[in-house]
């Protein structure tokens, strides 16, 4: 069951009509609830970096095939994805941030720490870097920031430390070598946190990870037709953090000091947040995805 999918339809059929990008399209579920729950003439455009997200959703999608077009590319590209597809403005932009649960159940693909696989975490597998790859490269001071930056661990000095004593002895391969290692040096109840937090801050580095969603909120929102709206669902703080202060430097108005007694500024507000505080996850759903727990869904709609 795709996380929050009433609450994405609910705010994305309920814009102006045209066309909608689900530019994490997974294995399109979201798509799926859009096109079924949307008016026949809705089209959708669905993008995938990851070759076999974009298979399994070819084919949850087949019977829609009239009506989306799927492509394979990297959502900080969207805006060129979409003009050379000749298509903009849309009516609807949707992000559903991070993996899915499919990749992450397939251990070759290195997402899962419980699972032993190659230390690959990249979702595009042609990308230069895997994880591992880049763990055997890092100094140890940019191991550190890594943790700390991508990861907000706090024992990422340590663990870092960890890392550069075990990778003289021998090469870090697997998933497993990772969490081994974590657990040499965290103990008790944080444990889990730490592989979770190192994981999470390798993936994000392999893939360029906020980067690029920093670039895709940019070009999703000129893309966007007056009245359209992007939703973005996010599943952890640092990614939060991004989607919410681009939100709202969108909808600002004047930025002029409060001491002036007239704007000078003359800045428009481009956009409404819709959603002032995020919506998350009901206990239900939690309680039936608990991948769901962590999610945010933020909604702007452009003026
Ligand atoms: C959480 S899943 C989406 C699940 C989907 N909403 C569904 O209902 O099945 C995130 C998907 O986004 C893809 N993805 C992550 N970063 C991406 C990027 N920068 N560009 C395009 N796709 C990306 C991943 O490969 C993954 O398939």
């Amino acid at each position: 069951m795709p996380v929050l999918v009433r609450e994405v339809v609910a705010h994305l059929l309920t814009g102006p009509s045209g066309m909608i990008v689900d530019a994490t399209l997974g294995d399109g579920g979201h798509s799926l609830a859009l096109l079924e729950s949307g008016p026949p003439r809705l089209q959708l455009i669905g993008i995938d970096v990851d070759p076999q997200s974009l298979a399994a959703a070819q084919q949850r999608l087949a019977k829609f095939a009239g009506r989306c077009s799927l492509k394979l590319g990297n959502f900080r590209q969207i805006a060129g994805l979409l003009a050379t597809m000749g298509v903009s403005p849309v009516a609807g932009v949707l992000a559903d941030l991070g993996i899915s649960s499919r990749q992450i159940d397939l251990p070759e693909r290195g997402f899962s720490y419980l699972d032993e696989g190659p230390l690959d975490l990249r979702l595009n597998p042609s990308l230069p870097q895997t994880a591992a790859e880049l763990l055997a490269a890092l100094e140890q001071d940019e191991l550190v920031r890594l943790l700390r930056d991508y990861g907000e661990e706090r024992q990422a000095r340590a663990i870092a430390r960890a890392i550069v004593q075990q990778r003289r002895r021998q090469t870090i391969r697997t998933t497993t070598d990772l969490r081994l290692i974590i657990e040499g040096v965290v103990r008790g109840p944080h444990r889990i946190k730490a592989i979770a937090r190192v994981f999470q801050a390798l993936r994000i580095a392999v893939n360029d990870e906020l980067q690029a969603l920093r670039e895709f909120l940019t070009q999703a929102f000129d893309c966007l037709a007056p009245g359209g709206r992007l939703a973005v669902i996010s599943y952890h703080s640092l990614e939060d953090r991004i989607v919410k202060d681009f939100f709202r430097s969108q909808a600002r108005s004047c930025t002029c000091p409060p001491e002036l007694p007239v704007c000078v500024c003359g800045r428009q507000s481009l956009a409404v947040v819709l959603t002032p505080r995020p919506i998350t996850p009901t206990p239900e759903e939690i309680a039936a995805n608990r991948r769901s727990r962590s999610a945010k869904l933020r909604v702007l709609q452009k003026r």
